[in-house]
């Protein structure tokens, strides 16, 4: 993270001139970032730990087998476990090193057209790349094509914690959307920290015109309340195509093959017509789902042919049905 702070604008509103500018520079990055990408979906949950970033890690890598350009961005800054379920560890000065072997490319691809009549123009060739993106953090490519962008990137180790203060989170996660170079994309999956605290919040500012919003619930009521108020803060925010996904809602018996529905049947649908979202069906609570990060990736990725997989084919097919229009 750079050290100034963005999103951090000095006390009781003032700004400096250096901090305006900085902050206006920032938003064009962030409307040129975002402009290249077609269509933007937010996961989000009421509660934490109810299978919000296995949702959305599957839907993007989902979406990638589909054909479609693809990218996730892991906006959790505390718990960043993306990478993690996707199988792309690189932390630090690792992240660094491809970070520079990025740019590296880029610049050798843009010098292979060119015709430099000394190593002078050469020289400023490659100090004005240098300038094009020192903002730029480079998303890693996980192996299906599935670019990934997360602040775990950031740490020197996924063990090491950073204290956040409140502007500087924000900061953050700004800095993390406005500053990621994706290129042009057709999806981008944004996996929002649960509830409706300080940082859902500057995700949903900061991507205004987010395609769709996908709640993630678990089938007991408690964390229904908060889905609730989940909904309504979206709704607040101006964006109304929310779809609801039950997740871990029934049990595969694995001698009879019945569908065991642990905490009763059909919550999830009747309550998303309560609320007049679009239910977008449940999953089914799999060991093969949890496991599936320590052998290198998604379930969708590892085994396409697992229940869980298709379920997410069919998912995604109808996010697009109800809420992607061309
Ligand atoms: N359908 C499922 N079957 C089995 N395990 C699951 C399923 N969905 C999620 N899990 C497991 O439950 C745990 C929590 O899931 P996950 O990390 O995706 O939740 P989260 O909502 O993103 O949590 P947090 O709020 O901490 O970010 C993980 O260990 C995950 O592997
Ligand atoms: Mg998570």
């Amino acid at each position: 993270m750079a050290a100034h702070g963005h999103g951090h604008h000095g006390h009781g509103g003032q700004m400096t001139p250096e901090q305006q500018k900085q902050m206006i520079e920032q938003d064009l990055r962030l409307a040129k970032n975002l402009g290249q990408i077609k269509h933007k979906i937010v996961v989000m949950s009421g509660k934490g730990g109810v299978g919000k970033s296995t949702v959305a890690a599957n839907i993007a890598e989902t979406l990638q087998k589909l054909g479609f350009k693809t990218g996730i961005l892991d906006a959790d800054i505390h718990g960043p476990n993306i990478p993690k379920m996707l199988g792309v560890d690189l932390y630090g000065e690792q992240f660094n090193e491809y970070q520079f072997k990025v740019f590296k490319e880029i610049t050798e691809s843009g010098m292979a057209d060119k015709d430099f009549k000394n190593d002078e123009e050469k020289l400023a060739f490659i100090e004005a790349k240098k300038e094009e993106y020192k903002h730029s953090m480079f998303p890693v490519v996980a192996p299906s094509g599935l670019k990934v962008m997360s602040m775990a990137f950031l740490l020197d180790g996924i063990d090491r914690p950073i204290i956040w203060r409140g502007p500087q989170k924000t900061g953050a996660i700004k800095q993390l959307i406005s500053d990621a170079h994706w290129g042009s994309l057709d999806y981008l999956i944004i996996d929002n920290p649960p509830g409706t605290g300080d940082e859902p919040l500057t995700v949903l500012q900061t991507i205004p015109d987010a395609d769709a919003v996908i709640m993630v619930t678990t089938p007991n009521v408690v964390s229904q309340e908060d889905v609730l108020k989940c909904v309504k803060m979206v709704e607040m925010m101006n964006i109304k195509q929310i779809g609801l996904i039950e997740n871990m809602a029934y049990y595969i018996c694995p001698h009879c093959d019945e569908k065991l529905y642990i905490f009763g049947e059909g919550n999830g649908e009747a309550f998303a017509e309560e609320m007049e979202i679009t239910y977008l069906g449940d999953l089914p609570i799999e060991e093969k789902v949890s496991d599936a990060p320590n052998n290198e990736g998604a379930i969708s990725v590892i085994d396409p042919n697992d229940e869980v997989s298709k379920r997410f084919v069919e998912i995604v097919k109808d996010i697009q049905k109800e809420f992607i229009k061309e």
